[in-house]
């Protein structure tokens, strides 16, 4: 069986589906549109997610990530009911209130983009998943989340002392505050049409430990992801004058024709986010440029054959989206920054930022409508200078600029 696997005519296949070993573990990697719709999307029943057991244990094994099958199905319904469209519309002015309070506090000071963008998508996050009511548990709830946070990395040792301890401690902690604000919601009985409620009024019922996971596993999906997001826009914005004159004057236009209507609420409306195309294309092709998922994993559950090609079960199989998105044959000069580019919509399965198949990002809408609406006010009302040439790239997990991208912030006059 190992004779034919990845291998054709006896020789390792190079290109866009190959071999190799990540820490003593045999892989395949792979790079081509086709390959990676195979795994994620057509054949997902046959590739399950696979994580480090120090993550499974930090966030909760039954976190929608891990998981395969019925239980997924079901979790990924309750999700994608809190985060579409229609849920999220009603929270724009609750996320702008968010994002100018952001803008506003940084005015004036040396910031690091990374860190202030996190505590921006982390308010985000929490209003996603608990509404406005929550407001009481929110500085509990950060500080154990932050703490949290810490140990995903670390050396899994459970002795006192050590982060990952601290880590586990903290991770108790936030069980607990959340079972106080499920239980508190039980006895008020009233509906939310937010991330909780979405769980809590599930015919099925989920318990307490699985929403407790699984609130914690969309905080950890949602914050670091939007915030890497934010800053290469920051970056790409600073560095192309044109583009940024060109998304100011779109968002201009929104704040013009707002001022027209007196009278009126000037708050910013889903409808105001759908008539901003080219800051729409500003973020695509951040999501391209930046691919801040690299990559995912996934792991054969059982033998499978691909094109002629054997994938042995237990391998990892790794879908390279940077590959592809830097592809020349599908993005031309690729590593240029070129939003105009998306006013074509590009070729079937060669554009995934936020993935594909069973497991593809049910926040993207969220993810998406946050971007625009801090970008809204970020063009309108301040501009930014970079504290120095930033162009190094580091991992915190996800792809960022060098040390998080020191900028200064100043209002327009
Ligand atoms: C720009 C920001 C974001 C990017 C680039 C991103 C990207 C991704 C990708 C690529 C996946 C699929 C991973 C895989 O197949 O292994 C994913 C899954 C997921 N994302 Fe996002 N994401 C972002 C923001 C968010 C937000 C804001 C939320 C929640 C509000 C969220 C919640 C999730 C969840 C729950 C999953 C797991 C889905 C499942 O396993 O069925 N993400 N994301």
């Amino acid at each position: 069986m190992s004779s034919l696997l990845l291998s054709r005519g006896g020789t390792y296949l190079y290109g866009s589906v190959f071999k190799t070993h990540i820490l003593g573990c045999p892989c395949v990697m792979v790079s081509s549109p086709e390959a990676a719709k195979f795994v994620l999307s057509t054949r997902a029943h046959l590739f399950k997610p696979t994580f480090p057991a120090s993550k499974e244990r930090m966030l909760g094994k039954q976190a929608i990530f891990f998981n395969q099958g019925d239980y997924h199905g079901k979790l990924r319904k309750l999700v994608l009911r809190a985060f579409m469209p229609k849920a999220i519309k009603n929270i724009v002015s609750d996320i702008e209130t968010i994002a100018t309070n952001s803008l506003h506090s940084w005015v004036g000071r040396s910031i690091n983009t990374f860190q202030e963008m996190k505590s921006f998508t982390f308010n985000v996050a929490l209003l996603s998943i608990f509404g406005k009511d929550e407001v009481l548990y929110r500085e509990d709830l950060k500080r154990c989340y932050y703490i949290l946070e810490k140990g995903y990395n670390s050396m899994p040792i459970n002795l006192p002392g050590t982060l990952f301890h601290k880590s586990m401690k903290a991770r108790k902690e936030l069980a607990q505050i959340l079972a106080k604000i499920i239980s508190t919601r039980r006895k008020l009985k009233h509906d939310h049409s937010d991330l909780l409620g979405s769980f809590m009024g599930d015919k099925e019922g989920l318990t307490d430990e699985q929403i407790a996971d699984n609130v914690i596993g969309v905080i950890f999906a949602a914050r670091d992801t939007t915030a890497s997001v934010l800053t290469w826009i920051f970056k790409y914005l600073g560095e192309n004058p044109s583009v940024l004159e060109a998304v100011t004057e779109e968002q201009l236009v929104i704040v013009r024709s707002k001022e027209e209507c007196s009278g009126q609420d000037k708050a910013l409306t889903w409808a105001d986010t759908k008539k901003m195309p080219i800051t729409s294309r500003v973020i695509q092709e951040t999501l391209r440029v930046a691919s801040i998922l690299s990559f995912t994993f996934r792991e054969a559950v059982e033998d499978v054959e691909y094109d002629g090609y054997l994938i042995p079960k237990g391998w990892k199989v790794l879908p390279l989206f940077r590959n592809i998105h830097h592809s020349p044959d599908i993005f031309p000069e690729p590593e240029k920054f070129d939003p105009s580019r998306f006013e074509v919509a590009p070729k079937p399965n060669t554009y995934m930022p936020f993935g594909n198949g069973t497991h593809a990002c049910p926040g993207n809408e969220l993810a998406k409508l946050e971007m625009l609406v801090l970008l809204h006010h970020l063009t309108t009302k301040y501009r930014w200078s970079m504290m120095s040439a930033q162009n190094g790239i580091q991992y915190g997990p996800f792809a960022l600029p060098q040390n998080g991208l020191p900028i200064r912030l100043s209002t327009k006059t």
